[in-house]
């Protein structure tokens, strides 16, 4: 309960600072116990550079999940060399991928929803628990505009799954505004994005889209569900 006031507080203190301010704030209050998770996706790209520019000290990750595009890992090499920044890299265990394989197959997370929800549990979920371990706040690049799902988010909150506090810096920027800063800044970014990629994930399950469609779209697009993977389950 006090916890929560807590968060409270700390949600109407953030709401007046910049996102850069609010990432020192946060990381002055928390000393050593703050890690950012980045999928080198756009809004994970502007985070790292408000951390770098600003000298902020928190922590990088990134979960490698064996499945992402070659693009991807390219950028995070340009990143780290660009930054002079060293993001960690989590890998899922080699036995519970060998497990995964051979009980759905190496592309079983098409046939269903069970089975996509088992590799990203594998793959993404359990790597994550291990990179949270022994910090007390997670830093993501949620926005509020993603998906309905992710609409009502709080700036900073209590991540019961992962039982650690989330803060999410960019939560009420647009879109439009992200792609500005970017420009501004000239920050690496991933060349699948200006082939029609938005969200970006795992090969297999991320395709582009087209003119109309929801950012999310391209994400396990052949599934109704509701397209999160399970490292934001609410
Ligand atoms: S997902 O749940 O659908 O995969 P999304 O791609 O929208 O998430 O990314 C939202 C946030 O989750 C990112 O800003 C990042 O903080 C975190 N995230 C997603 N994928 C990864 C990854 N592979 N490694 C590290 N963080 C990730
Ligand atoms: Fe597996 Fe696809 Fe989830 Fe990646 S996004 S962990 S390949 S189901």
């Amino acid at each position: 309960m006090t916890q929560r006031k807590n968060l409270h507080e700390l949600e109407a203190q953030l709401e007046q600072l910049s996102a850069q301010e609010g990432l020192a704030l946060i990381a002055d209050l928390f000393p050593g116990k703050v890690t950012f998770s980045t999928s080198l996706g756009q809004e994970d790209q502007v985070i790292t550079q408000l951390i770098a520019s600003g000298n902020i000290p928190v922590k990088i990750f990134s979960l490698d999940t064996g499945r992402l595009f070659s693009e991807t890992l390219d950028l995070l090499s340009r990143t780290e060399a660009k930054y002079k920044q060293i993001i960690k890299v989590y890998y899922p265990t080699t036995d519970s991928v060998e497990k995964l394989v051979s009980d759905i197959g190496i592309n079983g997370f098409y046939d269903s929803v069970e089975n996509r929800k088992s590799c990203c549990f594998v793959r993404k979920v359990e790597p994550l628990r291990r990179a949270l371990a022994g910090n007390e706040i997670w830093i993501t690049g949620l926005r509020a505009e993603q998906s309905a799902n992710r609409s009502d988010m709080k700036r900073i909150e209590w991540d019961e799954a992962n039982q650690i506090i989330k803060y999410n810096p960019l939560l009420d920027w647009t879109f439009d505004q992200m792609l500005a800063f970017i420009d501004e800044k000239n920050i690496p970014y991933n060349p699948l994005h200006d082939k029609g990629f938005i969200s970006i994930g795992c090969a297999p399950c991320t395709r582009a889209i087209m003119e109309g469609e929801d950012a999310r779209a391209g994400r396990w697009w052949w599934e109704d569900s509701k397209k999160e993977c399970g490292l934001h389950a609410r």
